[in-house]
């Protein structure tokens, strides 16, 4: 059908009737061709974990707008918090003067903090990458030095400053040039694709060469008296939630405080309870010396933050940085009622259990369905790794399919690495709806092989 005829059909009695296939054919006319849609799907409405398209029909929502919607789509608290606070004060910039729902932003995230960022600083923006470039801007003016170390398997977001530390796909950089100046890559020890060779291991038997590998750039590339940072995810999230072993963290946080260096963790996916803990650095017992949040933190609106320590945040004077909307009203009281709904449903507590339930499914059925590899994950952060015939991963543009037949068959989901369904539901999924959208994955891979 042409757009026009599309358009006049969707026209009933002057008032506008979407449809599914006239809002993608509207869409194609007029957004971008970068934004890549892992299904074919046109979102009506949401509620809960399921999304509903124009024609009614319900699907498991096992992406959550990419690991944000915490508490599901509009919960009745957020939806009436934004409401309020829309018919209160809408914007008026930090900069210009203060507002309540900032500050009470800054100090609930700062509560949530291991000591002694608890007793940090806050800064509010707007977004995961805007978090991780104020995150980078920071340790440079802090430490007065520009070197940053970052990870291979990384994802700190695509504008230019945070590109520049995402090491997950070259695609991400094509045709770009030079990036911000001074970061060096090394590998993150990803055990099951051992980037030293050691084949398939567990991250309790790795080879622990990638400690080798940092010495190494130490050494030869980067002097540690120029180091000012170095930034990593906990989990790897973009790059297949890769789970490293339980020395990673410590052995950076080692590195740093023997070089002067800040270390920057990125939380902007793992963060605010999706693994079990508030954030997933704590499941290492490591305290970063910047956290850098995003996603969730706004429950559903934009919202980023850095939090740091309070001697780091001071070294910055004055106008050193900002952000128009950073810390907006109405973003700041949908993320505080948020948080609130996630103390009081203890959803923090519920990703574990419904997480190791849902892995737990997953993992049975691998003995039926080969094309399942490794599951692994932490709460409700979950990789489903897909294989070949002969143990081989899935090639990436084969999964893109097998996500879009999920979608058929009423779940949607998104990748995570080359070869992984990556699963990061709304923290209230119960036990019943995590078996009901894991039963309808297997229907669907099933019907793929
Ligand atoms: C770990 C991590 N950091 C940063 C970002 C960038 O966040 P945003 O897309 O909100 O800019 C993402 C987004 O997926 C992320 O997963």
């Amino acid at each position: 059908m042409t757009l026009a005829a599309i358009q006049a059909q969707e026209t009933w009695n002057g008032a506008r009737q979407w449809s599914s296939e006239g809002l993608i054919a509207r869409d194609h006319e007029v957004v971008s061709s970068a934004i890549y849609r892992y299904t074919d799907i046109a979102f009506a409405r949401g509620e809960g974990v399921f999304l509903y398209d124009f024609e009614g029909r319900r699907y498991y929502d096992m992406a959550a707008g990419i690991a944000t919607m915490n508490v599901g789509h509009c919960h009745p608290r957020v939806v009436r918090a934004i409401a309020e606070q829309a018919q209160t004060l809408i914007h008026a910039a930090a900069h210009v003067g203060y507002m309540a729902p900032y500050v009470e932003m800054a100090e609930t995230l700062r509560a949530l903090m291991p000591a002694p960022l608890n007793e940090g600083k806050v800064m509010l923006l707007n977004s995961g990458s805007e978090a991780v470039e104020s995150a980078l801007k920071l340790a440079r003016a802090a430490t007065g030095r520009s070197m940053v170390l970052a990870f291979m398997d990384s994802f700190h977001g695509r504008p230019m400053g945070a590109l520049a530390a995402t090491g997950s796909n070259s695609g991400y950089r094509r045709a770009l040039g030079a990036l911000l100046n001074g970061v060096e890559h090394v590998p993150y020890p990803n055990c099951e694709r051992c980037a030293f060779g050691h084949g398939p291991r567990t991250p309790q038997t790795c080879c622990g060469q990638w400690r080798t590998f940092i010495q190494t750039v130490l050494d030869k590339l980067v002097h540690p008296s120029d180091l000012a940072a170095i930034i990593v995810e906990p989990i790897a999230g973009e790059g297949g939630y890769i789970i490293p072993p339980d020395d990673f963290l410590p052995t950076l946080r080692e590195i740093c405080d023997r070089t002067g260096a800040l270390l920057i963790v990125d939380e902007v996916q793992t963060g605010l309870g999706r693994t079990g803990k508030w954030f997933a650095v704590e499941h290492s017992g490591v305290v970063p010396d910047i956290i850098a949040l995003g996603k969730a933190i706004g429950g559903g609106l934009p919202l980023g933050a850095i939090v740091a320590r309070a001697d780091v945040m001071n070294r910055w004077w004055p106008a050193a940085h900002g952000s128009t909307f950073g810390g907006n009203p109405i973003a700041c009281r949908a993320g505080l009622e948020s948080i609130a709904i996630m103390r009081e449903e203890n959803l923090v507590r519920n990703a574990v259990e419904v997480g190791t339930h849902l892995m737990q499914r997953f993992q049975e059925a691998r003995a039926e369905l080969p094309i399942i590899g490794s599951v692994r994950g932490r709460g409700l952060m979950i990789a489903v790794d897909l294989v070949t015939a002969d143990g081989q991963p899935l090639p990436t543009e084969r999964l893109k399919q097998v996500i879009k037949a999920l979608g058929q068959h009423g779940v949607i989901m998104t990748k995570c690495g080359p070869s992984a369904l990556r699963l990061a539901p709304a923290l209230i999924l119960t036990r019943e709806q995590a078996d009901e959208a894991a039963s309808l994955t297997l229907q669907a891979l099933q019907s793929v092989i």
